[in-house]
């Protein structure tokens, strides 16, 4: 994980460096390092344990860092704990500092092979042996980008790095393979970064960087090399992204404001891809229609809350007899395959960068699945550039690293995929109309949706004392209730589980008591009966319980039962709109407990490693 920045600048660099690194801090937030070549052709550096909050305060101690070359790190610790000692940019002698987003697998072999060469490491990271491996072939007499070039042969694993040395104070090295890395193209200025937001106030123009690549930014030009100097050449692109976009605004946190802009996100997620009572399935790009013609069953693969979405559409699409598989990307490439034919791959990702959902794509490339479709918020990603066909969610940045918005516009989505698979299926127009109806209603249940705050702000008041917590939910509302759960405990700390309600006797039963708030999701579906009676159960063992209903389900306040009511929805879309007083339920919880809300501890919003 982490995110990585660095520039070679006509004035001093470390300004741009930390806006870049507060734009990335969403990447990890353990620790973070800057280091500048200054202006005696020394290398400065300051680190600090911690937020990008404490490496401006060391910096402020440390006096001024003036220096047109430099680069910056934010991490997410993987080897060695969050110490200062182990923060990035890590050095070789007092001449060579790198920087790293990935995991070095073969670290153990290198150290022991530079231990024997006498050098001696002074963190627990594995990407001390970069810098030091770099070094060894500087001190042969190669430049620096000769020495990344023969450094970058010998690593196995994900990484994106950056390297700066004093012997060539106006150059900058930057490589890739696995991790995301892009080159920024400003005013005789050039820049890398872990991706475009990082340097949104410098430059709109990029370079997206592939495997393999090396890049080198010397004395105002740019050049793209593959590990053997072959060059390499990759399209200008323009990013469409805007500061205003990734502002704050009137927000307490990101995640609030994310919360908020969930109508709109999805009212420009179905944006010029529905008409009239249908669905144009253009919007799934060139080739979509012969695809979408050859295929017999749906495989989807994600992660996080993306898989969630994932389990929630599987109700849809077997609703209409789309045969449907969903699977954590990490299991997927966990375990041996029986591949069935005409099995089309859909991955769902925000971020479109996340390690193991690309390496399940890359493995169902190998195994012989048919095609590949992505449905992600992130133009520019790995993910959309890998995959056959492509659906975005066009929610906008998300930058709070509990998923909101992108998560409901993912499910709305892959709403337009149920029509687009099944029409070959056998849905009829009138289902198809129906259908594009709910989704052109959605923004404004949402907007009533979020309507609930006051009343889930006063329950919210509720479980600031509280340990645990379990959610209850049937069918498809069932992975919202492991959505519900996974917010609460992103956001809150406080540990909670998600049951389907008819397991709750076999097990999670014995764990309710008057001290464990019971959730439940409760639209007016056909399994209404059956939840009411799991409801029941734990009532009838003095379990306190918040239910969020459907005013049509005709659940009502009662001893140990609490009631808010959610406009009355369509069972078919009602996940969507459950999901929205479940995060705000995360939020207002988190925000009386004090956590860091958008940077809850340990996490990630962009999970770059396996
Ligand atoms: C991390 C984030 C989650 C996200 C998951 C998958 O764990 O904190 O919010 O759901 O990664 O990320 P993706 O970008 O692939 O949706």
């Amino acid at each position: 994980m982490c995110g990585i920045v660095g520039a070679v600048a006509k004035s001093d660099v470390l300004p741009l460096l930390l806006d870049g690194l507060k734009r990335l801090e969403y990447r990890g937030y353990d620790s973070a390092g800057i280091a500048v070549i200054n202006d005696r052709n020394q290398i400065s550096r300051t680190r600090s344990a911690g937020k990008i909050a404490e490496l401006e305060k060391a910096l402020s101690c440390s006096g001024a860092m003036p220096g047109t070359t430099g680069i910056a790190h934010t991490r997410w610790a993987t080897h060695g704990p969050p110490t200062e000692i182990n923060a990035h940019p890590h050095m070789s002698g007092q001449n060579l500092a790198l920087v790293c987003n990935g995991i070095i697998e073969n670290h153990e072999m290198l150290r022991q092979a530079q231990r024997r060469n006498g050098i001696e490491f002074a963190s627990e990271t594995d990407t001390e042996v970069i810098v030091n491996e770099i070094q060894q072939h500087i001190d042969r007499g190669l430049d620096l980008l000769a020495a990344v070039m023969e450094t970058v042969a010998v690593l196995e694993g994900a990484y994106a790095i950056g390297v700066v040395s004093t012997n060539e104070p106006n150059r900058l090295v930057g490589a890739r393979r696995g991790s995301p890395l892009v080159v920024g193209i400003g005013e005789g200025e050039s820049y890398i970064a872990s991706d475009m937001s990082a340097l949104i106030s410098v430059t709109r123009d990029f370079f997206i960087l592939e495997n393999g690549d090396i890049v080198d930014i010397h004395d105002g030009n740019i050049a793209i090399v593959d590990q053997s100097g072959r060059p390499q050449f990759r399209d200008r692109k323009t990013s469409r992204l805007t500061a205003e976009a990734i502002a704050l605004g009137e927000h307490r946190h990101y995640m609030a404001k994310e919360i908020h802009e969930q109508g709109a996100a999805i009212a420009n997620t179905l944006d010029n891809r529905i008409t009239g009572t249908r669905l144009l399935e253009e919007c799934f790009g060139a080739g979509a229609a012969a695809i979408f013609d050859e295929t017999r069953s749906i495989q989807i693969i994600a992660c996080g809350t993306s898989y969630y979405a994932g389990l929630v559409a599987r109700h849809w699409f077997e609703e209409f007899g789309v045969p449907c598989q969903v699977e954590i990307a990490s299991e997927f490439h966990s375990r041996h395959h029986a591949v069935p034919d005409g099995c089309l791959t859909v991955t769902l990702s925000q971020s479109g960068e996340t390690i193991d959902t690309l390496s399940a794509l890359a493995l169902t490339r190998e195994l012989g699945y048919m095609n590949s479709l992505t449905i992600c918020n992130v133009p520019e990603s790995s993910l959309v550039r890998e995959s056959d066909l492509v659906l975005m969610t066009h929610a906008g940045p998300e930058i709070g690293v509990a998923s909101t918005k992108a998560f409901t516009t993912q499910l709305t989505a892959l709403r337009l995929l149920v029509i687009a698979l099944g029409r070959r299926f056998g849905m009829t127009e009138t289902d198809e109309a129906r259908l594009i109806k709910e989704l052109r209603e959605l923004p404004a249940k949402v907007e009533a949706a979020l309507t609930l705050e006051p009343a889930i702000m006063e329950i919210a008041g509720q479980f600031s004392d509280k340990h645990h917590a379990l959610f209850l939910g049937r069918g498809a509302h069932y992975p919202i209730a492991l959505e519900g759960a996974l917010k609460l405990k992103e956001i809150s700390y406080i540990h909670a589980e998600a049951y389907p309600a008819g397991e709750l006797k076999h097990g999670p039963l014995a764990l309710v008591d008057n001290e464990m708030p019971v959730i439940s999701v409760a639209p007016n579906d056909r399994l209404l009966n059956k939840l009411k009676g799991n409801i029941e159960e734990v009532r009838a063992r003095g379990g306190k319980l918040i239910v969020f209903a459907d005013p049509h389900a005709r659940i009502y306040d009662q001893e140990n039962l609490q009631v808010i009511h959610v406009a009355p929805v369509d069972s078919s879309i009602a996940p969507i709109i459950f999901a929205i007083p479940l995060q705000m339920l995360a939020y207002h919880v988190g925000l009386i407990k004090g956590t860091d809300i958008d940077k809850p501890r340990n996490l990630a919003k962009s999970v770059t490693v396996e």
